[in-house]
């Protein structure tokens, strides 16, 4: 149109620039928006629930929210633990013999390595999303130390766990 004559050379720049500057809108992508907010996943996991708001937000600058997609294997039998999970929303899978353990919303893994110093006892795998929330171990040491009640609580569990897994073997 430019070389007819019908448009001017003032209209083809103006619409070379508009074209210019749609090109960069499509180009620049939308914020990545995973939905997850620590403080709010927390308030899911029951074993938080009862904390005072302030514990709970020192609780989230410790906690990483983490999603899992389907299949994933999360924690690997034998590996080194450096971190364990609490499930704010979503199942998992415990790969424990003779018949695998199903943990959901509220449950917590990985917590025997970080208390035993021994590698994953088992594999975990998420059975659909997830959405976790991730501890790692310097940070579990000090909230274990920090808070009796929840130390007390998963030392039980690992316990329990542990004994189970015992008991099935023999
Ligand atoms: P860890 O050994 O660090 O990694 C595997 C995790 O699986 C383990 O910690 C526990 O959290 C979990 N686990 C092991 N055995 C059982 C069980 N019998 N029931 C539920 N969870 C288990």
């Amino acid at each position: 149109m430019l070389s007819d004559s019908v448009i001017s050379q003032d209209v083809f720049n103006h619409l070379e620039q508009t074209v210019r500057t749609r090109r960069q809108d499509f180009d620049r992508r939308p914020r990545l928006d995973l939905g997850i907010d620590t403080v709010a996943l927390i308030a899911r996991v029951p074993l938080f629930a009862g904390l005072e708001p302030t514990r709970c937000a020192e609780i989230a600058t410790m906690l990483r929210p983490r999603i899992a997609l389907p299949g994933e294997t999360i924690v690997t039998a034998g590996e080194p633990g450096d971190a364990m999970y609490f499930i704010s929303s979503g199942a998992v899978e415990v790969s424990v013999r003779p018949n695998p353990v199903r943990l959901g919303n509220g449950d917590f893994f990985g917590e025997i390595a970080l208390l035993t110093n021994k590698p994953r006892s088992a594999s975990v795998r998420a059975l659909g999303y997830c959405k976790l929330l991730e501890l790692r171990a310097r940070d579990f040491r000090r909230l274990l130390a920090e808070n009796t009640h929840l130390s007390g609580h998963i030392r039980r569990v690992a316990g329990q766990r542990l004994d189970g897994n015992a008991a099935r073997a023999s």
